[in-house]
């Protein structure tokens, strides 16, 4: 191509026009996702995948394409595939017309582009029926430099009365290739994150959460999709997504008959169905993704660092360390025993002290999970001095303190269920059904979001020194019902996305007022993981299930979608044959936290915490803010090990840890491979969190260039003896 076309090519591209009307391109720095109207006015997928290094060369690849097959009207590519017309795959978008009618066109009408500065733009595309006008606008966001895409729709109804909604997905997208491995996660209460890689085969399969609030538990919104193959750390092409949505959600994954792979995402339409009114506008949730040609970790490495710079709240913050006192005591408190635990966290030098459940409720006292939940004022019994006393002391001895609460959540043994039965999710002529012991407070009522966010609210008004929430919600929705649709006349089907949306309001109050305040996304475990909720909250619980052990694979699952800095990890007794230092390691991999006694530990063990969390904060730059790599995989093999390296590459920390008790699986005797080192950099080795006296097996005064470490590697040295071995690289400048 001469200087001129490509001049004008580029002038092309930087004002945002497209080649022709006909063609859309969008671009990352590395990716493409380009569609094209065919005759019918029909905007379909034609190419997903990396750039093309000229944009001509977009304009003829639906020449290739032979979708549309000689006496047959179907399109397997649409960009949003309707229903009720030339379709017959599963649609993105069912509609019932006002008059009956089932059928929906979508035509497309004009596509604009804007920059939104920050290496951030957005697409948006209009698609028309021309029939009913109903008004479909396709929204594309793209995170240049982290190769993210951010996709979600609105639907106007166009039309002088109620449509019905029978199906609205985010998102409908469409892969060319060979063959389709997915991996799905599933859990329950204590092992959220369990993967599961299968080929995709003709047919739809379907992911799907009825849950209502905390889909996480049993199956998360989130799924890895590899591309020809399955794809391998550094190798291979990968879609990572995930659906930014606290609700029901749904992934269709229906490979066709030309063997390519059509995905539609987004917030279940089971028992969903939406009544629109005349000129009323539904927004459907977002669904992000990235892709890499270049294996799992860069995939993670994009999602990580979009969700930091991007979403999660304060994610380039810093953060707290933290002691709980939830497994050191339960229920079973009182102001002595908190202001000893605050003594503690002083002693070895953490950041804030973390009050846990069971510190409100009067006439029902929070004595366990079966009373008083909804009832906030401060039990007299266990703390007859109020919050305000107990703030007052730990921050007298330099420590924060941060308090519990579950908001959107009530017992039906409180005053709140007994004043305001209305309030809750249930039906009216059944039985309740209880999670817990409780019920879910309806959220789709603005009466109820003032409740919750009141809840918030009343607590920094009364006590301006709480420094951190932790905001549990641990049942899921039984007997879906609310009494607030039914007097509104509004149907029953929109409770699943009215909940979602009213928590929303509530959070997006909270954080209007209480912008800086650390708050902990929980539920009941890690039951509500997702980056719809990660946009108010600056961390989240993994899991109850903190043995350190388990912990590893999960941090391990996790962490192909979220970043450290976001993954609470507390060392607690759940596996206490496993020594301190051990535990201590493995929470040092996401954000360090305690829920132990810390006055039971012996003084070695004291001096080793205080240490860590010395060596912990000085590792932040690279943990927090660093990219991640996954260097070896627990699952297949008998030590883990995972590095952090900061963006400029100067420091770094290797994490390893042995995963198999099998004689002669004890010793590492090869080297593992370091990465995103810089070749050309010198560096030393410190190995640090070593407990009390024991010398390291490391040779410290050796330096190794970053091509020496990452193409020949180091060895831990990690044995029977040093099960967990953290090692510290530092460039030095000779
Ligand atoms: C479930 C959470 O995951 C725990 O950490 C703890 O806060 C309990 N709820 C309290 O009831």
């Amino acid at each position: 191509m001469d200087i001129r076309s490509t001049l004008f090519l580029c002038c092309l591209f930087f004002l945002n026009i497209s080649l022709s009307q006909d063609l859309i391109i969008i671009e990352s720095s590395e990716y493409a996702i380009v569609l094209k109207k065919d005759s019918l006015k029909r905007l379909q997928h034609v190419y997903f995948g990396s750039k093309a290094s000229n944009l001509n060369e977009y304009r003829s690849i639906d020449k290739q394409l032979r979708y549309e097959v000689k006496d047959a009207a179907d399109l397997p590519n649409h960009v949003y595939t309707p229903s009720g017309t030339w379709n017959t795959s599963e649609p993105a978008l069912q509609i019932l017309h006002s008059d009956g009618n089932p059928s929906t066109e979508l035509e497309y009408k004009q596509h604009i582009k804007k920059n939104l500065g920050d290496g951030v733009s957005l697409l948006t595309v209009t698609l028309v029926d021309p029939i009913y006008k109903t008004e479909v606008l396709l929204f594309y966001k793209v995170y240049h430099e982290e190769n993210v895409f951010e996709q979600w729709s609105t639907i106007k109804n166009n039309e002088v009365q109620a449509i019905e909604l029978k199906k609205y997905a985010s998102a409908n997208l469409y892969f060319r290739n060979n063959d389709f491995f997915l991996t799905q996660y599933h859990g329950a209460w204590g092992s959220e994150m369990q993967p599961e890689t299968h080929l995709l085969t003709s047919g739809i399969k379907v992911l799907d959460s009825k849950l209502g609030t905390r889909s996480n538990l049993y199956a998360p919104p989130n799924f890895i999709l590899s591309l020809d193959g399955i794809a391998k750390e550094d190798t291979g092409k990968v879609l990572l997504a995930s659906l930014a949505w606290s609700g029901n959600y749904r992934f269709d994954f229906e490979k066709d008959r030309f063997n390519n792979l059509r995905l539609i995402a987004g917030a279940n339409n089971f028992a969903a169905e939406y009544k629109l009114g005349a000129n009323q506008i539904f927004e459907t949730p977002h669904f992000i993704y990235t892709y890499s040609e270049k294996g799992k970790n860069q995939a993670s490495i994009n999602m990580q660092r979009w969700s930091r710079k991007y979403r999660i709240h304060e994610g380039e913050g810093d953060r707290l360390t933290l002691l709980n006192n939830w497994e050191a005591t339960h229920f079973n408190f009182n102001e002595k025993k908190i202001v000893a635990l605050i003594d503690q966290a002083k002693e070895i030098g953490i950041d804030v002290f973390l009050l846990d459940d069971g510190w409100f409720g009067n006439k029902y006292p929070r004595n366990n999970d079966r009373a008083g939940l909804g009832d906030w004022e401060v039990n007299q019994n266990k703390l007859p001095n109020g919050l305000s006393n107990l703030t007052k002391k730990a921050n007298k001895r330099g420590v924060k303190f941060g308090i519990w609460i579950e908001p959107e959540m009530v017992n039906p043994k409180s005053e709140l269920y007994e004043n305001h039965l209305d309030w809750v999710i249930r039906q009216p002529n059944r039985k309740e059904y209880y999670y817990r012991n409780q019920l879910v407070l309806d959220l789709s009522n603005p009466e109820v979001q003032n409740h919750v966010f009141g809840v918030f609210d009343n607590l920094f008004i009364e006590n301006s020194n709480i420094s951190f929430v932790k905001w549990d919600a641990n049942s899921i929705i039984y007997n879906a019902y609310s009494e607030y649709l039914a007097r509104n006349k509004l149907p029953q089907s929109h409770l699943y996305y009215e909940y979602v949306k009213g928590l929303y309001k509530v959070l997006e109050r909270v954080r209007e007022k209480y912008p800086k305040v650390p708050i902990m996304l929980c539920s009941g475990g890690g039951g509500r993981v997702d980056y719809g909720a990660l946009q108010y909250f600056t961390e989240f619980w993994p899991s109850d299930n903190t043995n350190a052990l388990d912990r590893i694979f999960m941090h391990w699952e996790y962490s192909h979608f979220y970043p450290a800095i976001a993954m609470s990890s507390h060392v607690t007794n759940w596996n206490k044959e496993s020594s301190i230092k051990f535990r201590v390691d493995v929470a040092s991999i996401g954000k360090l936290g305690f829920d132990i006694e810390i006055d039971k530990l012996s003084e070695e063990e004291k001096e080793f915490c205080k240490q860590a969390l010395l060596n912990y904060k000085s590792l932040q730059k690279s943990i927090w803010h660093g990219d991640m790599y996954r260097l070896q995989d627990p699952y297949e093999n008998p030590i883990a090990s995972i590095q952090y390296v900061n963006q400029e590459k100067t420091s770094s920390v290797v994490f390893s840890f042995l995963i198999s008790q099998r004689f002669q699986t004890f010793y590492s005797n090869e080297p593992i491979l370091f990465k995103g080192l810089d070749p050309k950099k010198i560096y030393e080795i410190e190995e640090i969190n070593l407990f009390h006296r024991e010398i390291t097996e490391i040779n410290q005064e050796a330096t190794y260039s970053g091509e020496y470490l990452m193409k020949f590697g180091f060895n831990p040295i990690v044995t029977d003896k040093r099960k967990s071995v953290v090692l510290k690289i530092n460039e030095i400048t000779l």
